[in-house]
């Protein structure tokens, strides 16, 4: 499933998009899905932190930290590994994001995932946040 075009995203950006996650064992529910890069590779993941069951970037567009180090939260600044969605806040220590398989192809980037339908790519965002100094 492609999604956008590789050269879209660069490293200061992320994308968000709106998908249906089909399952066997449950109906199919909507979700949002982040992707960016970090230290040049692609990831992705469901757009819901588990503090307050929001999307990272609900409050602000930034889901970044302004060094680039974190994937945080917009609400309260939980923070996530960006390589393995790994929370490191106390609060959710030890839970994940879900990943999305995600894989650059002939200069798109695309959804290696059978059970995800894409409904809507949304505009890219600037993914880190300013410091307040
Ligand atoms: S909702 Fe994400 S940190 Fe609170």
């Amino acid at each position: 499933m492609h999604i956008l075009p590789a050269e879209a995203l660069s490293d200061t950006a992320y994308a968000t998009v709106d998908v249906l996650l089909h399952s066997q064992t449950s109906r199919a529910r909507q979700a949002n899905v982040l992707v960016f890069r970090y230290q040049g590779r692609l990831y992705a993941y469901v757009n819901h932190c588990m503090h307050m069951h929001r999307p990272l970037n609900c409050q602000e567009d930034a889901v970044f930290d302004p060094e680039r180090r974190w994937l945080r939260c917009s609400m309260h600044g939980f923070i996530f590994e960006p390589d393995s969605g790994v929370c490191r806040s106390p609060v959710c220590e030890g839970q994940a994001l879900r990943a999305i398989k995600v894989v650059e192809q002939d200069g798109m980037i695309v959804f290696k995932e059978k059970q995800l339908q894409v409904l809507a790519v949304h505009p890219v965002k600037t993914a880190s946040g300013h410091k307040h100094d």
